[in-house]
């Protein structure tokens, strides 16, 4: 869908050509073909248009070009980050859905950024920038009906080869991201357990990937009885889906990934108030970028490392049979847990999910994705995700992901302080820890099940949605996490 391409920019005939422009260090404004020369210089001269970051600027060319509109997209001082160049293609691919662009061209000059981070983020973007989740939307107009882009040409001056790979890159992240999204956006009833079976199917019929799933009566083999006790208040199935992907080379690392697949989370018998609650649609985001990797690693193929990913999935509903507060559970390592309270049933899913994968997939890195705590909003708001770590190697490896990915991560001790808060009196361990720290003491609860393997806990109940408003990140789910997974593993060293 992407072309990339060396040839001339003005000379392209479409609907719109987007030209992202950086000011000269005496505010003068420059490209370098001379009919887009006179526009700019005319834009710049009325005033309405500098160049600085996040400004923009519409126009409609006379006969001396080809395209049907033109854009002027402000870069501002020579930019240098990844995520100021996502930011500027986001705010393209908005514009394009504003005017109902079907083409599109892009051009720059002067930013001071390898051609292929390039490509990839002004990729990424422009096709995260232009998502919209209309598919229940029934009696709209036609003319409010999203319309996306078809045809996208990139105009590099030089390196197209870099160019291109950084595009091709891109768009597998942000197939990713949308992927995610999609999944998050489908209510709780439209996004059951089974709908994380049926897509992890999917993914072994059309890439090398091999698709696992336990229904209940291989939890029950298998004895996982926290995923069970949270089902138990639930009409359908719990399911576990375990993808497996293996890479060529015999010796490589396996990385395990985890994701929280709760489809709907009431709370249980320890059922949450009523106001938001619509929100807890949104519980089975780390699930959904678990999967959402996991389909771009089909696609992708690896040379260098195996990767496994598995996804517990259920809702967490107050049934007749629900589990109880007090009631104490089985689990898949043995251990024993007091529920205190039902509502803190992602860490149930997680501590077999983490347990089974450890014992065999013997994975040498573990990464777990959950909007796991309401308590990781107040410490970090919306624009960090919570970082725990048994292990400061793999916790740099992630926050080098992330931030090379625009989603950056915050790191939180653990500690056996910490521990503690978890002692029950009437089993080897109790599901909450009381009010402080509570985003600490649900990974403290997780580390109870990984051993010495070295893992990362992510929890993305601030970021999964309601993220930092970003040109390329929509209101509702953010997607988060996909990218960041796919880039740790394709800099696996
Ligand atoms: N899914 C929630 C966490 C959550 C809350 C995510 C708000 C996003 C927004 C999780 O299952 C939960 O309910 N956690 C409890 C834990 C408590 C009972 C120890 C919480 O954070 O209140
Ligand atoms: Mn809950
Ligand atoms: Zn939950």
């Amino acid at each position: 869908m992407i072309t990339v391409s060396k040839k001339k920019m003005s000379a392209w005939s479409g609907d719109m050509l987007a030209v992202l422009v950086v000011p000269q260090a005496d505010g003068s404004l420059h490209i370098e073909e001379p009919v887009l020369q006179t526009y700019l210089a005319k834009a710049g001269k009325s005033g309405d248009f500098s160049g600085k970051a996040g400004q923009s600027f519409l126009l409609y060319p006379d006969d001396d070009l080809p395209c049907r509109r033109l854009l002027f997209v402000g870069l501002g001082d020579k930019p240098k980050s990844r995520e100021e160049i996502r930011l500027a293609g986001g705010l393209v691919g908005q514009k394009a859905m504003d005017i109902k662009a079907v083409t599109l061209a892009v051009a720059w000059s002067d930013v001071d950024l390898a051609m292929q981070d390039m490509g990839e983020c002004c990729t990424e973007g422009l096709l995260l920038g232009q998502y919209r989740f209309s598919k229940y939307k029934k009696s709209i107009a036609d003319d409010e009906k999203p319309v996306f882009l078809k045809k996208i040409s990139f105009f590099p001056h030089e390196a197209v080869a870099a160019c291109r790979r950084g595009v091709r890159l891109g768009e597998v992240a942000a197939r990713a991201g949308k992927t995610a999204r999609d999944m998050a956006n489908e209510p709780g009833s439209g996004w059951t357990a089974e709908e994380f079976a049926v897509f992890g199917r999917g993914l072994s019929t059309k890439s090398p990937i091999t698709c696992t799933v336990f229904g209940t009566r291989e939890l029950r083999r298998h004895k996982m009885g926290g995923v069970l006790a949270v089902n138990q208040g639930s009409e359908g199935e719990a399911k576990m889906v375990i993808l497996s992907y293996r890479c060529p080379r015999q010796d490589a690392d396996t990385l395990l990934l985890v994701g929280k697949g709760l489809t709907f989370d009431s709370g249980g018998i320890s059922l949450k108030p009523g106001a938001g609650m619509e929100d807890m649609k949104y519980d089975m985001c780390g699930g959904a970028a678990v999967m959402a990797a996991m389909a771009a690693i089909g696609e992708e193929q690896p040379e260098h490392v195996n990767v496994v990913g598995v996804v517990p999935a259920t809702d967490n509903m107050p049934g007749p049979a629900a589990v109880k507060p007090g009631d104490i559970i089985s689990s898949y390592s043995g251990k024993t847990i007091e529920v205190i309270n039902t509502d803190a049933e992602g860490r149930l899913l997680l501590m077999d999910a983490l347990a089974y994968g450890i014992k065999n997939f013997k994975p040498s890195a573990v990464v777990d994705l959950a909007t796991l705590t309401g308590a990781v909003i107040i410490g970090l708001g919306h624009h960090y995700t919570g970082l725990m770590s048994n292990d400061d190697g793999l916790a740099a490896k992630v926050q080098e992901a992330g931030s090379r990915c625009g989603e950056p991560v915050w790191r939180l001790p653990l500690g056996e302080e910490y521990s503690k808060q978890l002692k029950s009196e009437v089993a080897d361990l109790k599901n909450v820890g009381g009010k402080p720290a509570g985003t600490i003491t649900a990974a403290a609860f997780l580390q109870e099940f990984v051993g010495e393997t070295p893992w990362v806990h992510l929890d993305i109940a601030g970021t999964a949605w309601n993220f930092t408003e970003k040109s390329y990140v929509p209101k509702g789910p953010s997607g988060i996490g996909a990218r960041t997974l796919i880039d740790l593993v394709r800099n696996w060293a």
